[in-house]
């Protein structure tokens, strides 16, 4: 595992996104696994900056997202989808047809995450996956349990998770309650990792995921037995390692 220490969020953003940066220019035909949450966002306004200097072109690139929210509209302001074209897409010229995310509105579970586990394979897999970490040590929707959960699947909502987003909704009732996600063995598939945790409050989890023992209760964990990981982090959350 590379492990590279920033100063602060910006820096963290600038060199994930170099590293997505050289992926795409050894590779313009990339599939590229993305994530949603407050970690990338820096990291997705770095490449629409350079994609506007005229730096990278993101035309036969192909993106599959982690994680979507069962039940919810694509143009619903909360869905996985909206963030991804309102932070990225809407800014780059990546094709819309080379855009994957589960669909939230096929009521089908099982009929979802098999497709999109399907469109996942037909493409050769994800060259590299851009992930966030939770504060439970969860990687997209799998949260800590007894087992390391496989392919794409649909999760329970925890109540905490539902409780923590209901300020986004009008009420209650609007909350998802559902979500599919990309399984473990999906991530582990990728060929390389980029993980990037910002602030103090990832420290704990950044120090128990690749330097405790590895266990489906910290999900992230298992990422020490990927053989191309990049870690990075800014001081904060790297700061008990
Ligand atoms: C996002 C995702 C989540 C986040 C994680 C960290 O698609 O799957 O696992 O990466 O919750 O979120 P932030 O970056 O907001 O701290």
């Amino acid at each position: 595992m590379r492990i590279y220490k920033t100063k602060n969020y910006d820096e963290m953003s600038k060199k994930a996104a170099s590293i997505i940066f050289s992926q795409v220019v050894l590779k313009p035909e990339s599939v590229l696994g993305l994530a949603t949450g407050s970690s990338p966002i820096g990291t997705y306004k770095q490449l629409i900056e350079w994609y506007k200097k005229g730096d990278i072109d993101f035309s036969q690139v192909v993106s599959c997202n982690l994680d979507e929210y069962k039940g919810l509209e694509k143009s619903n302001d909360q869905s996985y989808d909206y963030f991804m074209h309102h932070n990225f897409f809407d800014h780059i010229n990546i094709k819309p047809e080379n855009i994957n995310i589960p669909n939230g509105m096929e009521a089908d579970g099982e009929k979802e995450c098999a497709r999109y586990e399907a469109v996942i394979n037909s493409l050769g897999g994800v060259d590299l996956q851009l992930l966030g970490i939770g504060h439970n040590g969860h990687i997209g929707f799998n949260e800590p349990e007894e087992t390391f959960p496989k392919e794409t699947h649909c999760v329970n909502l925890t109540k905490s998770t539902i409780d923590a987003n209901a300020r986004f909704f009008a009420s209650e009732e609007d909350v998802p309650k559902q979500a599919y996600t990309m399984g473990i063995k999906t991530i582990m598939k990728a060929k390389k990792i980029l993980i990037i945790a910002s602030g103090k409050d990832k420290a704990e989890i950044i120090k128990k995921a690749f330097f405790g023992p590895i266990t489906p209760f910290v999900p992230a964990s298992i990422l020490q037995l990927h053989n191309d990981v990049t870690l990075v982090g800014d001081e904060e959350a790297l700061s008990l390692i």
